[in-house]
């Protein structure tokens, strides 16, 4: 009897999300944000655009907590990628995300900078500079990541956990620490 109860609760609580799931993803469409076939949106996600744009490929998920937040300028997600819980990804000077890319969970990425070399004001009123981000596909981003602005992620790479990401990265390689340096080619080992 409490076999059939546990069954019995487990499968109403998948429905309840697939519902509420669906309907997070027709509330972010009715929002202006493109979001494509089979996307998951977790609960508590933020997406925030306006004046920005947000785009999230067929088959993407973006887990619970998740904040993406385009700013003034765009995020734009491939298919079958997922963001995972508590990473925040902003948009300021552009988000390029490829296809099958998973970004692990508490990742930053930040694609934008304060200007600050101007002493007789505050760095608040100087501005920013932004330059953008680019993730290719199949890359996997290790938990609590940081990726800077003008770094591009080549196609098939692995950044280790808690790095912090200042150049760009060579395909299908793998990189760790802060800065992140090349630890190794993938299969090289
Ligand atoms: C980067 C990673 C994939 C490398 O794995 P690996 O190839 O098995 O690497 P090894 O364990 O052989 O370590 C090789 C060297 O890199 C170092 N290293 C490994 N991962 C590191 C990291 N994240 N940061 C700094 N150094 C790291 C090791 O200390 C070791 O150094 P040493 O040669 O001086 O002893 C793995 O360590 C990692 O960070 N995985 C991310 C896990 C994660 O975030 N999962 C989220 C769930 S999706």
């Amino acid at each position: 009897m409490t076999a059939l109860v546990h069954r019995f609760e487990t499968r109403l609580i998948a429905i309840a999300s697939a519902v509420t799931c669906r309907w997070r993803c027709h509330w972010a469409r009715h929002r202006g944000h493109y979001i494509g076939k089979n996307v998951k949106i977790g609960s508590r996600v933020k997406l925030s655009a306006p004046p920005g744009r947000i785009t999230i490929g067929d088959k993407s998920t973006i887990h619970a907590g998740a904040c993406l937040i385009a700013a003034n300028g765009w995020i734009e997600i491939g298919r079958n990628c997922s963001v995972n819980p508590g990473c925040m990804i902003y948009g300021h000077g552009g988000l390029r995300i490829g296809d099958n890319v998973r970004i692990a969970a508490n990742s930053v990425i930040v694609p934008a900078n304060h200007r600050f070399d101007d002493m007789g004001r505050h760095i608040v009123q100087q501005g920013e500079s932004v330059l953008g981000v680019e993730i290719s596909s199949v890359v996997w981003i290790g938990t609590s990541v940081v990726i800077l602005d003008g770094v591009k992620i080549g196609r098939g790479c692995v950044i280790g956990a808690g790095a912090i990401v200042t150049r760009s990265t060579d395909p299908d390689c793998i990189y760790v620490g802060n800065p992140a340096r090349l630890l190794r080619k993938r299969g090289a080992k």
